[in-house]
């Protein structure tokens, strides 16, 4: 049985269509109710807890999900069936999974991704998506909750974090979208950022046939080394009694001293960078008087020196690049959590995986330590794979994006991963083009939040429009359904950065390997006043 039976014509239409007609509520409802007595012969193994209708508007909670997933509840958009299963992925190993089946279905699927070291359904995403008429899927990574104490001697759940639960996930959701509506989707799509833009990577790298479009926003792409980079910022900077240790306020008037430094690079002086990797930052502008008694509002020699290692690469055993440097413009965001201390993630990592010992001291970490964690890579989690061919092969894109304010995965390894591909696949950006786009959102946090243009519709707190220049997700769908590939991705900046305290301004966001310039007059909120170059450094105006 499919729902609605005029779904065709209105799909061709090019519209989200109706199917609430008055008579079919039951019909769907009753569907939904039968649907763990019909999945037990699609998924043998597969242990339904249950399925239910839920209405638009009902604000669901999850008295059973982790407390520490910090998720205790979710207003659903539109009107539904919920499904909740677990699937058993070895002898000792499980993951547990919810699908969303909107009224509204647009025959396309989706599967949202996870964050962190997590453990957890990000249902807020599933929200997003079904209430845009996704089947939706979302898997909780193999553990509940956000730390990693789940991979202790068990290989089999961190294969389900490194790439079994969202494949999975993903086999098992087609399964259940089919037979709730009767018929396959038409294009199957992923939304992740984060861990979940690895995962989207994973996806493009090692399952190209998961997905027709994938959106892979801040990936935690070079896993292993991304948490020893991150374990690292300790080592450089101690606790808070050591004298390389940098307050957050200070790191305050170091982001202020960088946007003065580097703001105007750009065209524009609006405390926003376009492009950190232009930004060459020296800290010594800040290095305290001589006499100075009192040092807590400027740097000593000592700090300006850890401040310098925090924006540089780390290199490990025989010089060999670990992960690139933090880019400069984020330290507001860095300066809280990875500049405080330990780093939860690469505690967990580290204690949990590479070791096995949950008495692992990050204070032990070096370069001997960074390589052996390189080279066990627990299931390929590294996620480097340069070669998208297959990917390609079969017609499906990929569309990364990554904030240039982030403070949790530097920026720079973005381009990195891209360069790699490019370099792997001997293809120059006018080829890659074809099926893989990266666009670096200035003004933009770790994957929501931050000083600039940042919404681009890639989360439902993220987002101003659906029109497709504007949303990175409906521009994937342009993209494998039209075939109109995004040139730019539109942001926007709220006035109170809520969607409620209207536009302060939009930005359009370039396509790697361009840089926004500024070429309009003012103070850079003129859309039009910016041009997306390549190459080039100096002042944007005299070069153009
Ligand atoms: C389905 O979509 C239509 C058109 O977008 C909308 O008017 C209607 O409220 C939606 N119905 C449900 C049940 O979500
Ligand atoms: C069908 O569902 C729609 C949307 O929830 C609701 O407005 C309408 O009253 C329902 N019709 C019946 C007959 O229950
Ligand atoms: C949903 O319910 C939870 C728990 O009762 C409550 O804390 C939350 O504010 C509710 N959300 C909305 C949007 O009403
Ligand atoms: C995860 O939590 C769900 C409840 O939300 C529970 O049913 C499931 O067994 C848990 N999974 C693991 C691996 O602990
Ligand atoms: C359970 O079924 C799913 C879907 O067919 C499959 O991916 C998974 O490997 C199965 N689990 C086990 C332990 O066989
Ligand atoms: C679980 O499966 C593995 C092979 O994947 C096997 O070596 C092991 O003996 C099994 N354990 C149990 C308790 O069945
Ligand atoms: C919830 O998550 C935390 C952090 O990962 C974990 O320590 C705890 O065991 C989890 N609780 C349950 C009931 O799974
Ligand atoms: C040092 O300067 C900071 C900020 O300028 C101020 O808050 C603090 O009270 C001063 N400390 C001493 C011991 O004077
Ligand atoms: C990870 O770091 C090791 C050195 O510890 C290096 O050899 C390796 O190339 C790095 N991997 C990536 C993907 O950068
Ligand atoms: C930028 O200029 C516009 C137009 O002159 C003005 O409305 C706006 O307040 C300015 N914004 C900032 C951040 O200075």
């Amino acid at each position: 049985m499919r729902f609605p039976t005029s779904r065709s014509a209105l799909l061709s239409a090019g519209l989200l269509f109706a199917a609430a007609e008055a008579s079919s509520n039951a019909t769907f409802e009753q569907q939904c109710g039968s649907l763990p007595s019909s999945l037990a012969s699609v998924i043998p193994n597969a242990t339904v807890w249950f399925s239910e209708f839920v209405t638009a508007g009902t604000n669901l909670t999850f008295p059973d999900n982790n407390v520490t997933c910090d998720r205790p509840s979710q207003v659903v958009s539109a009107d539904l069936c919920r499904v909740a299963l677990r699937v058993p992925t070895s002898n000792r190993s499980e993951i547990s999974m919810e699908a969303w089946l909107p009224v509204n279905w647009t025959g396309r699927f989706l599967s949202t991704g996870n964050g962190g070291v997590s453990g957890c359904i990000q249902y807020e995403d599933m929200a997003y998506t079904s209430g845009l008429g996704f089947s939706t899927v979302s898997a909780n990574n193999g553990h509940n909750g956000t730390g990693g104490e789940a991979f202790y001697k068990n290989d089999d759940v961190v294969a389900d974090f490194a790439w079994r639960s969202m494949h999975t996930g993903v086999v098992v959701g087609k399964k259940i979208s089919e037979a709730f509506y009767g018929e396959p989707y038409t294009k199957s799509y992923y939304l992740g950022c984060s861990t979940g833009g690895r995962q989207g990577l994973k996806s493009a790298q090692s399952f190209p046939d998961d997905f027709d479009g994938i959106v892979a926003g801040a990936p935690a792409a070079s896993f292993d080394n991304l948490t020893s980079w991150s374990g690292n910022f300790y080592k450089i900077l101690g606790d808070p009694d050591s004298p390389t240790y940098v307050t957050t306020e200070m790191w305050a008037t170091i982001h202020e001293d960088i946007i003065k430094q580097c703001d105007g690079i750009d065209g524009a002086l609006d405390g926003i960078i376009e492009d950190p990797e232009l930004c060459d930052y020296r800290p010594e502008g800040l290095l305290c008087a001589s006499d100075a008694t009192n040092t807590s509002s400027c740097l000593t020699g000592p700090q300006a020196e850890a401040v310098g290692k925090v924006f540089s690469p780390v290199y490990g055993v025989n010089g060999a690049l670990v992960y690139p440097r933090m880019q400069p413009g984020s330290e507001i965001v860095a300066s809280n959590i990875l500049y405080a201390g330990p780093f939860a993630y690469t505690n967990a990592w580290y204690r949990y995986v590479i070791y096995n010992d949950p008495n692992w001291d990050p204070a032990t970490l070096d370069a001997e330590q960074m390589a052996y964690a390189a080279a066990k890579n627990p299931w390929n989690i590294e996620t480097w794979e340069g070669d998208l061919s297959r990917l390609r092969d079969r017609g499906s894109k990929l569309l990364q994006y990554h904030g240039l304010m982030d403070g949790l995965i530097s920026s720079e390894n973005s381009p990195r991963y891209y360069n790699h591909v490019s370099r792997t696949m001997g293809l120059p950006t006018e080829e890659l083009d074809d099926f893989y786009r990266f666009f670096r959102i200035s003004g933009m946090s770790h994957c929501t939040g931050g000083d600039g243009a940042h919404a681009i519709g890639n989360e439902q707190g993220n987002m101003e429009s659906l029109d497709p220049d504007e949303n990175a997700l409906m521009a994937m769908v342009r993209w494998v359904e039209e075939g109109v590939a995004p040139t730019t991705l539109i942001g926007t900046k709220w006035k109170g950065d809520t969607a409620d305290t209207g536009v302060d301004y939009k930005r359009a966001h370039c396509k790697y390997p361009a840089r926004n310039v500024y070429v309009g007059t003012g103070n850079g909120t003129d859309i039009d006043g910016w041009k997306c170059v390549v190459g080039g450094v100096g002042n944007a105006k005299q070069e153009l």
